[in-house]
C-alpha cells in the first residue's frame, strides 16, 4: 500500500470555486475521506485557469468557512489555501502582475501544463517560468506531470532542470488515468523525479477510487 505524506498538497475541495466539490456537502464529504486516509492538512489548490478564475480572495475565505464546517463536524483536517497556477497566457501574466501567487509552507506554487495542446502555452515558456519563480523566492511544483501527454523525457528533464519539484497524482501508477499516465509515472518514480504525492480530489469518483487503495 501506498505511504501516504502527512498533508495533501493537491485537491479541489473547495464548494463551487472550480470543477471540483459543487456543494458544502461534496466538501464535508470529500474532506472526511482525506481525514480517513491519514492526511492532517489539505492544501486546497482550487483552478486559477481560463475557465476558472481563483485569485487568493476566492479561496481564503472559502477556505475559512470550509474549515468552520468542519470543526463543526469534528472532521480533524486543517485546511490552507493556495491555487494550483495554470501556466497559460491569458491569465499567467496578469497573475504576475496583480501578485495573486498565494504559496503553501511559505514558498511552494502548484503550477500546471495542459494535459493535452501544448500550443496554448503560446509563447510562454514553463521552464523560464520556473525559473523566475525560483529566483523570486518560491518553490514552483509541478502538478502531475504523468499526465502529460505531450511531454517527453528530455522535457521532464529539462523542467526538473529548471528547478521544479514534481507532483505525482495518487492512482496514476495504478491506472486511474489510463495506460500512457501510468507508464510514464512509473518512469518518473524510477528515475527520482517526484518530491510530493497529492490526490487531486474532485469529487466522489476518486474517493472511490482511493477508498479501493487506500482503505
Ligand atoms: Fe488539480
Amino acid at each position: 500500500m501506498e505511504r501516504l505524506p502527512k498533508y495533501d498538497c493537491h485537491c479541489h475541495i473547495l464548494p463551487g470555486l472550480d470543477d471540483g466539490a459543487q456543494t458544502m456537502e461534496d466538501s464535508l464529504y470529500l474532506a472526511g475521506r482525506l481525514a480517513a486516509y491519514g492526511f492532517e492538512r489539505a492544501v486546497c489548490t482550487s483552478h486559477s485557469s481560463f475557465l476558472f478564475r481563483n485569485t487568493p480572495s476566492t479561496v481564503i475565505p472559502a477556505c475559512e468557512r470550509l474549515q468552520e464546517e468542519l470543526d463543526r463536524a469534528g472532521i480533524p483536517l486543517k485546511l490552507i489555501p493556495s491555487l494550483e497556477y495554470r501556466l497559460i497566457p491569458e491569465t499567467w501574466p496578469q497573475i504576475r502582475r496583480n501578485e495573486w501567487l498565494l504559496p503553501w509552507e511559505g514558498n511552494h506554487i502548484l503550477v500546471e501544463l495542459p494535459i493535452s495542446h501544448p500550443e496554448k502555452l503560446m509563447d510562454i515558456d514553463p521552464a523560464a517560468e520556473i525559473r523566475q519563480l525560483i529566483a523570486d523566492g518560491y518553490q514552483p511544483v509541478l502538478a502531475h506531470p504523468e499526465r502529460y501527454e505531450w511531454a517527453t523525457k528530455d522535457y521532464y528533464k529539462k523542467l526538473f532542470d529548471a528547478g521544479a519539484a514534481f507532483q505525482r497524482n495518487l492512482g496514476s501508477i495504478e491506472g486511474f488515468y489510463g495506460p500512457g499516465p501510468a507508464e510514464r509515472a512509473l518512469w518518473l518514480l524510477q528515475e527520482g523525479f517526484y518530491s510530493f504525492l497529492g490526490t487531486d480530489m474532485h469529487n466522489r469518483k476518486y474517493a472511490d477510487r482511493f477508498d479501493k487503495i487506500l482503505l
